[in-house]
């Protein structure tokens, strides 16, 4: 089979090595790819892969059996759409699905009519009502922009005047469009674990679950990030929440065959925080997380190919899923100065000895190739170094030796992924 995955991050490199893995990969096309990913697919330079059109020439004259979807972009623009009524098998939702990550309101509108745990919250397009609404429930209160924001979108206030800041910052246009529309929200409580699911035609069939790390910086202090690092599976889970979580995302499955014809085909991500009263969604994304699926993919013993194949094609009954009985530790080698200004073209170095220790695996999101041939940085979170152990104690020990082979000027990490998880529960009192 030909096929062709959207996206160029550590996330995509870990989905297209795992699907290059399977015997019946054939040519495997990555648009853009990055720096880690040449070595075993090709990448497409200059095909927008938000332009449904584009993406479907290139499906046509280059005989793609299946395409991928790895970020949220174009799925909210309908890539997916337009290529799946041509006639070929896309793993990732149709525009109106990716509408639960593509406006805030619209996922917690599914939410609530669909008896789904969340949080208490207020959607709206009127200033006034929305520092009303503040006033009358005081802080900590969370504010977030309604559209896509790039992760930036949300403060969670500690006091009502940040709140109202916050609000007044959405409607001058801090987000553009996306901020039109805020939604308020109760500020929940307690740790954060994601739960990935392969969902198709109403059916969702769980991952183990992962947790990320959104700080910048040690303590889980600093701005957000896109993600600093995660393990998997989460030792501080219990059987009640990991089964409650389970069924929350079965239900969500279930109405998103009722609500999107039956047409949901991709990953549902389930935000979900272990709150005292139970796990509760504080968000659903259309697609695979990032970082989280460089410790959850690694870990999948079925042939990826087999299981996204009857995800786009719409066959629930013959997806099974296997797991190693190990536990896998991602950590994010940044840029300095990471998530706001740095520098790129840094040289990189010890990739290759980091990448050749035994359960370590080196993916790829912010470097390029230059033109002496040096792998070099291109982007502000630059590699992921996953490493998989027996235990957790040992996949984390692992992780951090790969990452001390590695160098580059200004690079920058957390040291505590993980940490939180050995020490308990109670670090998160
Ligand atoms: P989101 O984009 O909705 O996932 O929000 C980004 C981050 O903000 C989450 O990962 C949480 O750390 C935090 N957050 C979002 N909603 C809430 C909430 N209701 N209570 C507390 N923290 C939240
Ligand atoms: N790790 C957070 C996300 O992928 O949205």
């Amino acid at each position: 089979m030909n096929i062709l995955v959207l996206g160029s991050g550590g996330r995509e490199h870990a989905i297209a090595w795992a699907l290059a893995k399977s015997p019946k990969c054939e040519k495997l096309y990555v648009a853009p790819g990055n720096g880690g990913m040449a070595g075993f697919a090709k990448n497409v330079k200059g095909l927008n892969a938000e332009d449904g059109e584009a993406v479907l020439d290139f499906v046509q004259t280059h005989g793609i059996d299946l395409v991928v979807i790895g970020p949220e972009a174009p799925l909210v623009a309908g890539v997916a759409d337009v290529v799946r009524k041509a006639g070929t098998p896309v793993f990732g939702p149709d525009a109106q699905g990716a509408q639960l990550e593509g406006s805030k309101t619209f996922c917690k509108e599914f939410m609530m009519r669909n008896g789904l745990p969340t949080a208490e919250y207020l959607s709206t397009g009127d200033e006034a009502a929305a520092h009303a609404y503040i006033d009358e429930k005081g802080a900590p209160i969370v504010v977030k922009a309604d559209g896509l924001a790039a992760g930036k979108g949300v403060v969670v206030a500690q006091t009502v005047e940040e709140a109202h800041e916050a609000v007044k910052s959405c409607f001058e246009g801090a987000f553009g469009e996306a901020g039109n529309t805020v939604v308020v929200e109760e500020c929940l409580t307690g740790p954060e674990c994601s739960m990935l699911a392969f969902v198709s035609a109403g059916k969702a069939y769980c991952m183990a679950p992962s947790q990320d790390h959104k700080r910048a910086y040690d303590g889980d202090e600093g701005p957000n990030t896109g993600g600093m690092g995660a393990y998997s599976p989460v030792p501080i889970v219990t059987e009640e929440e990991l089964a409650t979580m389970k069924q929350v995302m079965s239900d969500a499955a279930a109405a998103t065959a009722k609500e999107f014809d039956n047409d949901y085909r991709g990953v549902l991500y389930g935000g979900f925080m272990l709150t005292p009263a139970g796990p509760k969604l504080l968000e659903y994304n259309a697609r695979f997380g990032d970082p989280e699926t460089q410790v959850v993919l690694p870990r999948l013993e079925s042939d990826l190919v087999d299981v996204m194949l009857a995800v786009a094609e719409g066959r629930p009954d013959d997806i099974s899923l296997t797991w190693a009985d190990k536990w896998a530790v991602t950590v994010v080698l940044a840029s300095k100065g990471y998530p706001r200004a740095y520098e790129k073209g840094k040289v990189i170095t010890g990739v290759d000895a980091a990448d050749a220790l035994e359960d370590v695996k080196v993916y790829h999101a912010g470097t390029a190739v230059n033109e002496a041939g040096e792998l070099v940085t291109s982007g502000g979170r630059v590699l992921n170094v996953t490493a998989m152990g027996a235990t957790f104690q040992e996949a984390r020990e692992l992780a951090y030796k790969a990452c001390d082979l590695i160098q580059f000027e200004g690079k920058q990490n957390r040291t505590d992924i993980g940490l939180r998880a050995i020490k308990g529960r109670d670090s998160w009192a």
